[in-house]
């Protein structure tokens, strides 16, 4: 597929986009895609009009936000022609979607062929791309693959901030840094770029000495650069399982969280079981919930903070 196309000689420029947020790290498993829906879905639930893009070739957003899998041609062709990105509109009130999938890796050959740095020829490509569906969107949030640096490379070069996601692992500090690397390589093409903070992801309600231990490295590694959130996200395996099996999000969770709940006690009080399939796992996801909303809103805050200080330089 990657053989029958080229790009122009004359690359479209790269240009920043208002109010987009990369989830990004060098890191599989940290917690990017499920921050980044939930943050969306918060978002949206709350009013404002958000678009989330799946910019990983596994396409796992799906899973979360419970719409078909797709095999990411539409995003590719899109890309490569220089059109607007493919939207699913209304995936939820306010939350439109633009899915991924396994087609976005062909556009490396062609872009490594250009001999231009693939990251910048993907940074001018997803510039054109989304910059002609962007205006109506009050927030932009963009998930991206732990391989395949050009990807997270390029988003970076035409977003406002970057969040990155922190679990409490020895792997974690190491990422943190070659990410930052990744983040002062983009700021070449997009100066305004600016590290919003890390979050602390899947770590255990009460492990309260973990996550203060935590917290003091990451501000260590990110020094004054930017804040680790306060709010971090607890570790609840049942939780995620049961979202991603039932394509809801957190919050979305609770009610049928509740007739679970309910359920299983009238079949233990009767002596019977319920149905292992029919069951979801997690008891109570309120707290959780409420701490995606908490991040939801600091995100918010620290975006306006970087808005005013960008144009204020
Ligand atoms: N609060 C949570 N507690 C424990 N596990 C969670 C929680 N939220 C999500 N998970 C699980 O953690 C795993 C990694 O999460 P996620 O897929 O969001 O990370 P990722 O950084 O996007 O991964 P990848 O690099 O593969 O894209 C998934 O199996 C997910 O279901
Ligand atoms: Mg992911």
């Amino acid at each position: 597929m990657s053989s029958s196309f080229s790009l122009t000689e004359a690359t479209p420029q790269i240009t920043q986009i208002a109010r987009s947020i990369v989830f990004g790290v060098d890191k599989g498993g940290v917690g990017k895609t499920s921050l980044a829906a939930n943050v969306a879905g918060q978002a949206a639930a709350a009013g404002y009009k958000t678009l989330i893009i799946d910019l990983d070739p596994v396409g796992a957003l799906h899973n979360d936000l419970g719409y078909d899998k797709e095999d990411g041609s539409r995003l590719f062709d899109a890309l490569r022609k220089g059109r607007p990105l493919p939207i699913i509109e209304n995936i939820r009130p306010n939350l439109d979607v633009v899915p991924g999938g396994a087609d976005l890796r062909d556009l490396q050959g062609i872009l490594f062929a250009r001999g231009q740095a693939p990251m910048e020829a993907f940074a001018s490509l997803i510039s054109a791309s989304l910059g002609a569906i962007a205006d109506p969107y009050d927030l932009i949030i963009i998930d991206t693959p732990p391989g395949d640096p050009w990807i997270a490379e390029g988003a970076l070069c035409v977003a406002t901030a970057l969040v990155i996601p922190a679990r409490p692992d020895d792997g974690t500090l190491d990422a943190v840094e070659n990410t930052a690397k990744k983040f002062m390589r983009a700021r070449h093409f997009n100066p305004d770029l600016r590290l919003a903070g890390a979050v602390m992801f899947g770590i255990g309600g009460a492990s309260r000495r973990i996550a203060r231990q935590t917290r003091e490295r990451l501000t260590e590694t990110l020094g004054e650069a930017a804040p680790v959130f306060e709010t971090r996200i607890r570790y609840m395996e049942t939780a995620a399982v049961d979202s991603r099996r039932r394509g809801m999000l957190i919050h979305e969770l609770s009610p049928a969280v509740e007739e679970s709940v309910k359920q299983r006690f009238t079949a233990f009080k009767s002596g019977k079981s319920v149905e292992d399939d029919k069951a979801l796992l997690a008891t109570d996801v309120g707290n959780l919930a409420k701490e995606y909303t908490s991040l939801t809103r600091e995100i918010f805050t620290r975006l306006m903070e970087i808005e005013a200080e960008v144009n204020h330089d």
